[in-house]
């Protein structure tokens, strides 16, 4: 990314207002007063100097994940969402699975190693859609068509209309700085923006099916705070299921592995 210019967006649009923390019940309140503010434009410019988009080889736990150009190769922040699914904090047995921004493929592996029911995979990138299919059916198989569907779609955008999922899934490329490369932008650098359209998009078409959870990863390199104000707001109430420190020089980082549920209407 440019950071010679770092721009940050306007972080204070989303945030709560003391009246509306005031009113969040508990545990909800002292919840939201403990997430971190954001980083400074220089920080998150920093410690994001490693994304990696010029393609590769990419291992997890013995699998391995050929990652063309253009494709995010997993991080550190991915493997908070990949170890959640693989140890089974987050449970996929018997579940309907929407991994959106599955990059290079490794969640619907996993879900599907781990007893996932139906799996919805999809990015809006066509080359991670692509690479993700290769790789679930060299690690588990063929796909079942009737199961598993490899979808490019902007957010839920060709989700087919009544799909409804106990589980989604994302690592959203929530950072609120700009880059110029278009590859970049997409895996890391859109802003909260994303994150207020994935929240809107679930609430409103109702894709979470009774009892599910959305399962997300942001830190205070994002507008963590402000998501998460708007997701209260649209009627979520988030759960911090692990938190996540980092060695130097991303000690500066707060991960949180966020469990989101929906409240009835
Ligand atoms: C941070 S990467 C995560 C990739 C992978 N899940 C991982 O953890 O390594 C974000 C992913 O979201 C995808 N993405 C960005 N904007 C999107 C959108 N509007 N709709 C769907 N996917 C999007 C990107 O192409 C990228 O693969």
């Amino acid at each position: 990314m440019d950071d010679r210019t770092p721009r940050i967006e306007d972080v204070y649009g989303l945030l709560l207002s003391p009246d509306e923390i005031a009113a969040l019940p508990e545990p909800l309140g002292s919840l939201y007063l403990s997430l971190p503010p954001m980083l400074s434009a220089e920080e998150i410019a920093r410690v994001n100097r490693g994304t990696k988009v010029q393609g590769g080889e990419y291992v997890y736990r013995g699998l391995a994940f050929a990652v063309p150009p253009g494709v995010l190769v997993p991080g550190g922040t991915s493997e908070v969402i990949f170890d959640a699914l693989h140890d089974g904090l987050v449970e996929t047995q018997g579940a309907s699975v929407i991994v959106m921004g599955c990059g290079a493929g490794v969640e619907p592996v996993l879900a599907r190693r781990r007893g996932a029911r139906e799996i919805h995979a999809m990015d809006i990138h066509e080359a991670s859609v692509a690479s993700s299919l290769a790789s679930f059916e060299r690690h588990t198989g063929p796909r079942d068509p009737d199961r598993h569907h490899f979808l490019v779609s902007d957010l839920f955008s060709a989700l087919p209309r009544g799909a409804r999922a106990d589980l989604i899934v994302f690592n959203p490329p929530a950072n609120p700085l700009r880059s110029d490369d278009p590859d970049l932008a997409r895996v890391n650098f859109s802003g909260s923006a994303i994150m207020v359209r994935f929240f809107d998009e679930i609430a409103s078409r109702e894709l979470l099916a009774p009892g599910g959870r959305v399962i997300t990863v942001l830190s205070n390199a994002s507008n963590l705070q402000g998501i998460v104000g708007h997701a209260l707001r649209r009627g979520f109430r988030p759960e911090i299921l692990r938190r996540k420190t980092w060695p130097a020089p991303y000690d500066k980082i707060l991960t949180h592995l966020l469990s989101l549920t929906l409240d009835a209407r």
